[in-house]
C-alpha cells in the first residue's frame, strides 16, 4: 500500500461545539505519524476554490476549547453548485484539486449532508474518512455525534432557567429546540430539564392532549407548565401534508417532480417556528393560561464543547488517523461504546437516525408522567 504523506481536512454543514477538538485530534495524530496535514476553508467550497492552509502544530494549538470551526464551514453540495444561475456538478473539479494538492486522503467532518457529499466523492475514487458531527444526534450507525452532548447541556440549562418565569407568572413556557427532523435534543433536554410536555417529530402531537395535560397540572395546583418542542415537531393535522410530500419525493420520476416535492417539504419544515407560535396561541386559548415562546436556536450550537464532546472528538479524530494509516477508506469513524467502528459511508449517507417509539428515553419520559402529545 502507498505510504500516506499528505491528508486534507474539511468541516461542512452546521457548526457545532467539538469541531475544533476533532480537527486538533485528527491533525495532531497525523502530524505525529509524520504526515503533512492541510485544512480546507468553508467545507466543500474550499475544495472547489482550493482555499487551503497548513494545519501544522501552531495552527492546532489552543483550539481544543474553542467553539465553531477554525476552518469555517458551508452547506455547499459539490454536485449541485450554482454558477451564473445554473446548477453544475463540480465533483470532478474537487477530484482534480485533491490530486493537485497531492492528497492521499481527505477527512470530512460533518452531518447528514456531508456524508451524502462524501459518498459521491468516494464513488469518484477519493480516499475519504468521515467523522460524525451534529448537535442533532441523527447520524445512523454511530452511538454519538460530536456536538450533541454540549447542545444537550445548553438546552437543559435553558429549560431549567425557563422554570423561573413559568412559575412566577403562572405561564405556559414553550422552548423550541433544534434537531432538524429528529427529536433527540428535545427529548433529552426535555427529560433532563423536567419539561411537562415534550413534542417530537417522531410523534405527531394532538394539541388537545397537550392542553389536557396542562389543565390536569392546574387542577393539582401547578398553574404553570414547561413544553419542550422540537423544531421539526408537527401536529396531527400538519403531519399528513409532510408525509405526503415525502412520499411524492420518493415516487418522483422526473427531476422536476423531485424538486417540487423537496421544495414543498422545505417550506413545511421551514414553518417550524410558525408552528410553535401557533401552538402557543392554541394552548393559551384552551387553558386560559398565558403562553410564552423561547426559540433556543443557535445558542445550542455555541461556545466551548463539553468535556464529553472533547473526549468524543479526540477519540474519533485519533482513530481517524489510524484508519488512514491502515488504508481503511470510504468509512465513517463511528462511536461504538467506549470504542470505535469503521462503518462504510454508503451505510450512513441518506439514512436519518430518528427516535424509535420504544426507545428507553421515550419509556422513561412516559413513566415520569411527561405528556408526549399522543
Ligand atoms: O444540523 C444542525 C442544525 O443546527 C439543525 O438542528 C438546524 O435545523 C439546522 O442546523 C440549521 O441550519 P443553518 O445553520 O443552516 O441555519
Amino acid at each position: 500500500m502507498k505510504k500516506v504523506k499528505r491528508v486534507g481536512i474539511l468541516t461542512a454543514g452546521g457548526d457545532s461545539p467539538g469541531l475544533n477538538a476533532a480537527i486538533r485530534a485528527t491533525g495532531k495524530a497525523l502530524l505525529g505519524a509524520g504526515i503533512e496535514v492541510i485544512g480546507f476553508h468553508d467545507g466543500f467550497q474550499g475544495l472547489l476554490d482550493n482555499l487551503t492552509f497548513p494545519l501544522n502544530k501552531q495552527a492546532l494549538a489552543g483550539i481544543l476549547t474553542v467553539g465553531g470551526t477554525v476552518l469555517g464551514t458551508s452547506r455547499v453540495k459539490p454536485h449541485r453548485v450554482e454558477i451564473g444561475g445554473k446548477v453544475h456538478d463540480m465533483t470532478d473539479v474537487i477530484v482534480e484539486n485533491c490530486r493537485r494538492n497531492g492528497l492521499d486522503a481527505l477527512v470530512c467532518i460533518g452531518g447528514g449532508g456531508t456524508h451524502k457529499n462524501a459518498l459521491r466523492l468516494v464513488r469518484k475514487g477519493l480516499h475519504i474518512v468521515t467523522l460524525p458531527k451534529t448537535i442533532d444526534n441523527d447520524i445512523a450507525r454511530t452511538d454519538a455525534t460530536i456536538g450533541f452532548d454540549t447542545a444537550l447541556g445548553i438546552a437543559t440549562e435553558a429549560i431549567d432557567r425557563l422554570h423561573s418565569t413559568a412559575h412566577s407568572h403562572h405561564r405556559i413556557v414553550i422552548a423550541e429546540l433544534m434537531g432538524h427532523r429528529a427529536g433527540w435534543l428535545a427529548l433529552g433536554a426535555g427529560i433532563a430539564g423536567g419539561a411537562d410536555a415534550i413534542l417530537l417529530p417522531e410523534i405527531p402531537y394532538d394539541v388537545a392532549k397537550v392542553a389536557q395535560a396542562i389543565n390536569r397540572r392546574k387542577e393539582h395546583g401547578n398553574n404553570f407548565s414547561i413544553v419542550a418542542v422540537a423544531e421539526g415537531a408537527l401536529s396531527r393535522d400538519d403531519a399528513p401534508a409532510i408525509a405526503a410530500a415525502v412520499k411524492r419525493r420518493k415516487q418522483a420520476r422526473t427531476l422536476k417532480e423531485k424538486r417540487s416535492a423537496k421544495e414543498e417539504i422545505r417550506k413545511l419544515e421551514a414553518a417550524h417556528t410558525g408552528n410553535t407560535l401557533r401552538l402557543a396561541a392554541q394552548l393559551e386559548k384552551i387553558t386560559q393560561l398565558e403562553a410564552r415562546v423561547t426559540i433556543l436556536g443557535y445558542v445550542q450550537r455555541g461556545g466551548t464543547p463539553s468535556a464529553a464532546d472533547r473526549l468524543l472528538a479526540t477519540r474519533l479524530g485519533t482513530a481517524c488517523a489510524e484508519f488512514i494509516q491502515a488504508g481503511e477508506f470510504g468509512v465513517m469513524v463511528a462511536a461504538r461504546g467506549d470504542g470505535v467502528e469503521a462503518v462504510p459511508i454508503d451505510q450512513v449517507a441518506g439514512k436519518l437516525k430518528t427516535i424509535p417509539p420504544d426507545h428507553p428515553w421515550i419509556l422513561a419520559a412516559r413513566r415520569v408522567g411527561t405528556c408526549l402529545g399522543d
